[in-house]
């Protein structure tokens, strides 16, 4: 499909628009994203179509009579068209339904889902309102619609039924559970339908197709082909596949920087930081999926069974607020504060604090900065899709230098096993491995660090879309061919 027109549907945007409080300038701010940073290369190279909710304080003032804008604003090459949701919308849509339903109820997190009807009664509303809008912007009838994420489970049912020629592939960025866990879900057969309207439905890990397989036969009534991986529902098929997402390669965040021998001191200045002190980083949002409480402890147990390490290492855990409406993420952020400040106390001594923890967002090239500093990056989600601070990790360090800890529940653990592979349940295994990582022996760290960005560049981002429009193309053929 070289000369397809390409429409992304997402409720994340990439650029967003704020109001600075102090200057009332209008400041661009890229989201901290997985979808976003995954995305954003593709649609870069080949343009297009963005839909997105815009959410920033400028975002208005920043769109044209027909809410468009042509970005990256430094060098535009697609359209951003941005959507306007109501706080009483995002209530029921974003934070409702999305993320206090489906999102604990995708992650095995130990947090219970919350289902109410008036928050399923958004999510359709705003499904229906994105579908219209892919219509409206598409120039052609038969466009490749690449429909992001659990905020739109129903919108690829509504394409089709809008478009019935058009490719629509759906990428679910969370894991996709057992069939048991799901059945709870009092909307399963409704999200299950909606996205048998695809021509795929994409999942990071055989694992989740797996689990989707079993869903699927659970709870609707449909033809499974586990040889040819399809789902077949009222004559319509649709292939179900692994496609680990990636990132760019080489990273755009990559340009510019400082060699990593200068990082490295510039950042333990700007931290006022020893320069021989080991650096640990642990960098997302702060969400209680990421296991940032599980690595906080490990680093605790570790300063009481090796005190040799005080004063000879800080962990910097970066954490960019989200989501902080809701009270499981306020929760957290009370937590993780309280347990810091805990940690400090206990192991720390006049100016020597183990832990820095700093809660804001921090653009790519700062990210990117900070990676290249660092002798050891730890991952503990409890449970994730894929994980991309991981492979952005690798992806910076050009001088094949620095030691990842790695979550088993993550997809990125699939890919990445030269990481130091942990459970992040286990304390003790944690300690062990950040241990075992400061230790670890230049030669031991180069091999494992080449041969994880040999697999982060090969399996790069433009890969993963190139796989699923080959496939897309397939299935459309052989659609056409049963026709
Ligand atoms: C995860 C989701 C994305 C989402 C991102 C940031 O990676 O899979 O869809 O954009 O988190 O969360 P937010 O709610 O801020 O968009």
């Amino acid at each position: 499909m070289p000369d397809a027109e390409v429409l992304i549907v997402s409720n994340r945007e990439p650029y967003i628009h704020n109001r600075a409080p102090d200057s009332n300038k209008i400041e661009v701010q890229i989201p901290a994203s997985g979808l976003v940073a995954a995305l954003e290369p593709v649609i870069r190279a080949c343009g297009g179509t963005w839909i997105a909710h815009g959410s920033g304080s400028a975002d208005r003032e920043t769109v044209d009579a027909n809410d468009r804008l042509p970005v990256p604003p430094d060098n535009p090459s697609y359209v951003l068209r941005r959507i306007w949701v109501s706080d009483e919308e995002q209530d029921g849509f974003y934070y409702g339904l999305a993320n206090e339903g489906l999102w604990p109820l995708c992650h095995i997190a130990f947090v219970r889902p919350l289902f109410r009807e008036s928050d399923w009664h958004y999510y359709r509303a705003i499904n229906e309102r994105f579908a219209e809008a892919v219509v409206h912007e598409a120039k052609t009838d038969d466009p490749v619609v690449l429909v992001q994420d659990y905020h739109f489970a129903l919108a690829p049912r509504m394409i089709r039924q809008r478009l019935p020629k058009a490719t629509i592939i759906s990428f679910w960025h969370i894991p996709w559970p057992n069939a048991e866990t799901f059945g709870i879900c009092p909307w399963k057969e409704e999200i299950i339908d909606g996205l048998l309207g695809s021509t795929i439905v994409g999942f990071h890990t055989q694992f989740h197709c797996n689990n989707f397989f079993e869903t699927v036969d659970r709870f609707i009534e449909s033809r499974i082909d586990r040889e040819h991986a399809t789902v077949t529902l009222r004559g319509e098929e649709t292939l179900v596949r692994a496609y680990p997402i990636s990132i760019d390669w080489p990273p755009k965040a990559l340009a510019g920087q400082a060699p990593v021998a200068e990082c490295r001191v510039a950042v333990r200045r700007a931290l006022k930081l020893a320069d021989d002190i080991k650096l640990v980083v642990g960098i997302e949002r702060f969400d209680y999926t990421k296991g940032i409480l599980d690595r906080m402890k490990a680093l605790d147990d570790l300063l009481t069974r090796e005190p040799q390490w005080k004063h000879r290492l800080v962990f910097v855990q970066v954490a960019a607020p989200t989501r902080s409406r809701l009270e499981k993420y306020s929760k957290l952020q009370e937590e993780a504060v309280a347990l810091s400040d805990d940690i400090n106390q206990r192991h720390g001594d006049g100016s020597y604090k183990p832990i820095q923890l700093i809660v804001r967002h921090h653009d790519q090239k700062e990210v990117f900065r900070l990676f290249r500093a660092a002798d050891l990056c730890i991952v503990s989600s409890l449970h994730d899709g894929m994980n991309l601070v991981a492979k952005e990790f690798v992806a910076a360090r050009e001088d094949e230098r620095g030691v990842l800890i790695l979550s088993s529940f993550t997809g990125a653990s699939r890919e990445l096993s030269e990481a130091l592979i942990v459970n992040p349940y286990n304390t003790r295994e944690m300690s062990e491995a950040l241990g075992t990582g400061l230790r670890m022996p230049d030669h031991e760290q180069r091999a494992r660090m080449r041969s994880m960005r040999r697999q982060v560049r090969e399996w790069n981002v433009y890969r993963w879309a190139g796989r699923m429009l080959i496939d897309a193309a397939g299935t459309r053929r052989r659609q056409q061919i049963i026709d």
